[in-house]
């Protein structure tokens, strides 16, 4: 459990621009931030965040909360891990008692994945450092490759012992299930292991057993996954293994360096891809930063988006040999359909960045860098353009290659660009490079929209549950009362503070004037008419409201903005914000013309009015439904109280200044 003085103080310290910094590049935008959304695929930025509200809302997506809800929903955390997550971000002491046994088996399955990969990193590093073996085989392997200490320390690099299953023994040891060995991948099941049956220690070995081990972290910092490479030049022996894909670990989401690189990605505006672990370590270790590499599997689309969320620009390292060529080939359509700002880089011979580094000083590393980047398709122009010079029918192949390429860029401007600029280099009209990409555009549209219009005909659970939905709706309609209270809510949480007059009887029928809170009025007229809310997420917030001024606080805007519950952040978040209101006129708390005092106290009248005779209105309804079916007795019974509700609507009406309108 932490503290509740603990929490206000992380939620108190984590401003959101800062945090959602480390995730996302923001642009100044008025007194606001826009960046990309995280959460779903965009080119263009409607992520937009408030550092005076101290929230974020995507206009895309519709996604929205507040620092702790981003960090929640981003790294798939718990509420209190994210808490956790932020008091470490920000130096705050968390003081929590130890967890039992009997706790840690109540962890969530993902929680003690995470648990088991945390300890393995430490264990393999302390094994590389504090072992014969580990210092004779594993460090010394990382020395023979011209690793610093500090960079060893860095990438928390580590080693496992040759003995076969070495960290299985000793992770059961320090009550580590081995269960979680299994699901983590960390461990292997042998087929010694009965199906169906708890899978115990003797059933396993280790998956890197003899390997120098490569933490793999997720955009939070955690280890989800390793890399264990082989010392053997034995050709049958894989020269990486890998973690399986598991629950913690989403292969084609996660990049190896990102943690560490994306200060750096995001300060120099570009981002470095290369093939290996050892290449993204030894960039590092020549002062550059901005650097990733897929690990393992191609390319993908996600892990295209997530470096996107920093930047636009990328410039791609791949070795000179085939398998590099084929990765870059693969890789960059991906990178230009996602609107990259392609560059290409190639190293000589054979040479990778982490060996070509090792053959020259730091500056001249960096300086070839600097001098041997190129626009990836002036590149391919001027290749293509060399390769086909005295072959007019090779250059019809090579101008459809080219096309091919400048078509994917889904910008305008950033296409027209490299028309132009390849026409040039390729000496052909611009007009005719722009005719064939056009032709090509228009091929993949219609495509596209046909495949759009199939998938809408397909019934999903979504959709049918849509259906029936829809069916229902005609009956729902009297029984729904979201828009009165949703309103209500609004009106208190925007203007709760106001101080209205309203007129009270006292004990002896006096009418008095009396001067309130306009959130105590609301309150009160439900209060008064025994007003439930029915829609769960307003009354959850209504509740959050109603105990506030129980402890005799003010409930302001940020109060609910901040609110440790999602649902209630969320909440919040979503009417504060209106589209139209974004930038740059945010109303500042506090701050309320005159009009709209005014208008704030007739709204909630109006809207009290319309609430109280539809729920009566229903009510009445209902009971008259029962009169079908009552014995006798019941329905005079049942008219007497009709006749009462018939009253109390003629008493809503006036005291709310109004005529039943029939
Ligand atoms: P490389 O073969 O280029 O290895 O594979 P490397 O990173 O340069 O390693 P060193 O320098 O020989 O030590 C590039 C990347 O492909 C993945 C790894 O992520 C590796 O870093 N890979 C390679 C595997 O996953 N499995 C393999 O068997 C080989
Ligand atoms: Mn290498």
């Amino acid at each position: 459990m932490i503290p509740k003085n603990t929490v206000e103080k992380i939620i108190d310290a984590a401003h959101v621009e800062e945090v959602l910094g480390e995730f996302i590049t923001l642009k100044k935008r008025g007194a606001n931030l826009l960046g990309l959304c995280p959460f779903h695929g965009e080119k263009s930025p409607s992520f937009t965040v408030s550092p005076v509200k101290g929230i974020y809302k995507c206009f895309g997506c519709g996604k929205s909360g507040n620092s702790v809800n981003f960090i929640m929903e981003h790294l798939q955390l718990s509420y209190p891990d994210a808490l956790r997550w932020l008091a470490k971000k920000y130096s705050i002491e968390i003081v929590e008692r130890e967890i039992t046994p009997e706790e840690r088996e109540q962890q969530t399955e993902r929680e003690s994945m995470l648990i088991v990969m945390q300890y393995a990193q430490r264990y393999f590093t302390e094994t590389m450092f504090d072992t014969d073996e580990g210092r004779s085989i594993g460090l010394s392997y990382f020395k023979e490759r011209d690793l610093r200490d500090d960079i060893i320390a860095k990438f928390q690099l580590g080693y496992s012992l040759e003995e076969r299953n070495a960290f299985t023994v000793t992770a059961v040891k320090n009550s580590y299930q081995p269960k979680y060995l299994a699901k983590t991948g960390m461990s292997i099941v042998s087929n010694r292991h009965v199906e169906g049956t708890e899978i115990t220690q003797a059933d396993l070995f280790d998956r890197y057993a003899g390997r120098v081990m490569f933490p793999i972290h997720d955009d939070g910092g955690r280890v989800v996954a390793f890399g264990g490479r082989t010392l053997s030049n034995d050709k049958k022996t894989a020269k990486y293994i890998n973690s399986p894909e598991t629950d913690i670990y989403n292969k084609s989401k996660i990049l190896y360096g990102l943690w560490m690189g994306k200060k750096a990605i995001q300060n120099a505006d570009k981002c470095f891809l290369v093939e290996g672990y050892m290449d993204v370590i030894a960039m590092h270790q020549a002062g550059i930063e901005n650097v990733v590499a897929s690990s393992g599997t191609s390319l993908t689309v996600e892990q295209i988006k997530s470096i996107h969320r920093f930047t636009k620009n990328i410039v791609v390292l791949y070795d000179g040999d085939e398998a590099g060529q084929k990765a870059s080939n693969r890789a960059i359509p991906l990178l230009l359909e996602e609107g990259m700002n392609v560059k290409l880089l190639m190293f000589p011979d054979n040479d990778d960045p982490d060996s070509f580094s090792r053959k020259v000083t730091i500056q001249e590393f960096k300086d070839y860098l600097e001098n041997n980047t190129e626009d990836f398709l002036k590149f391919k122009a001027k290749k293509l353009s060399e390769e086909s010079k005295n072959d007019p029918i090779k250059r019809a192949g090579v101008i459809k290659d080219l096309v091919d390429s400048i078509s994917i860029i889904p910008d305008n401007i950033i296409r027209s660009i490299y028309i132009k600029e390849c026409a040039n280099i390729m000496e052909i009209e611009e007009s005719i490079l722009q005719m064939e990409v056009n032709k090509i555009r228009r091929k993949t549209a219609t495509k596209a929209s046909n495949t759009t219009a199939n998938e809408t005909q397909q019934l999903t659970p979504e959709n049918v549950e849509e259906e029936l939905f829809l069916d229902t709706k005609p009956e729902k309609e009297l029984f729904n009362f979201d828009a009165e209270e949703e309103r209500l809510l609004v009106l208190m949480i925007k203007y709760g503070n106001l101080l209205i007059t309203t007129q009270a009887e006292d004990e002896v029928n006096v009418e008095h004037e009396l001067e309130i809170t306009l959130g105590e009025f609301i309150i009160f007229e439900l209060w008064r008419d025994e007003i439930a809310y029915e829609n769960p997420l307003y009354k959850t917030v209504l509740d959050e409201y109603i105990e506030q001024l129980k402890d005799l606080r003010l409930p302001d805007v940020k109060h609910f903005l901040q609110s440790p519950d999602p649902l209630i952040s969320s909440f919040a978040v979503n009417y504060v914000i209106d589209k139209h209101e974004v930038s740059p006129k945010w109303i500042n708390f506090g701050v309320i013309v005159p009009k709209e005092i005014d208008l704030a106290k007739k709204d909630a009248e109006k809207t009290l009015f319309s609430f109280k005779s539809r729920k009566l209105n229903a009510y009445i309804n209902s009971i008259r439904e029962s009169l079908k079916t009552c014995s006798y007795d019941e329905s005079i019974e049942i008219l007497e109280e009709i006749k009462r509700l018939e009253i109390l609507k003629i008493r809503i009406n006036l005291l709310l200044g109004r005529e039943v309108i029939k």
